[in-house]
């Protein structure tokens, strides 16, 4: 009997770190996710850093949402909103950008797309970087690679 127990608890202890595996870190995959949205939806009008394309730089931006916001959480809400149908009166970042640049159009996502690249802009607020070398070389998949 006692052989029994012992194979089932190795059972129990294999699956039990199966499952650990099978879930990696949510935040990491979060942020790789928004960035690569950006990249596909945003950034064709979005540069990150000045100078500008035909919008406004993101930082600037997420700058700006974390002076007018008290949280994550509702910084990243208010963005959403915004993102599914822009308007002047959603407008928290520069009101000029709208004589310079119109106004943005509406974003075709899902909710999940929208919250996990509103997130990855939020994000690029925090660095506070107007530094020389910032925005380069964040070490995001090793390795220099560029076009
Ligand atoms: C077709 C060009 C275009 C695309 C694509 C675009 N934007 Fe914009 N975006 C603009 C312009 C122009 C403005 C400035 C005027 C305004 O606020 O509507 C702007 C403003 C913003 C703002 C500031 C809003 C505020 O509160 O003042 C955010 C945040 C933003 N965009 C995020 C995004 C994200 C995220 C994406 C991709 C999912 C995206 N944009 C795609 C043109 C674009």
């Amino acid at each position: 009997m006692k052989k029994i127990n012992r194979i089932g608890i190795t059972r129990a202890a294999i699956g039990i770190s199966g499952l650990l595996a099978a879930f990696p870190a949510p935040p990491a995959a979060m942020a790789a996710d928004g960035r690569a949205l950006f990249e596909k939806n945003c950034s064709a009008c979005h540069s990150v850093m000045p100078p500008p394309k035909s919008a406004p730089p993101i930082t600037p931006i997420a700058s700006r949402y974390r002076q007018a916001f008290a949280t994550r959480q509702e910084g990243v809400a208010h963005m959403v909103a915004f993102l599914k149908s822009p308007s002047k009166e959603k407008m928290v970042a520069d009101r000029q950008a709208l004589e310079r640049f119109g106004l943005m159009p509406p974003m075709q996502l899902g909710d999940r797309e929208l919250r996990a690249v509103a997130e990855w802009v939020w994000e690029q607020g925090g660095t506070g970087g107007w530094g020389p070398g910032s925005g380069r070389g964040s070490c995001q998949g090793g390795g220099p690679r560029r076009p």
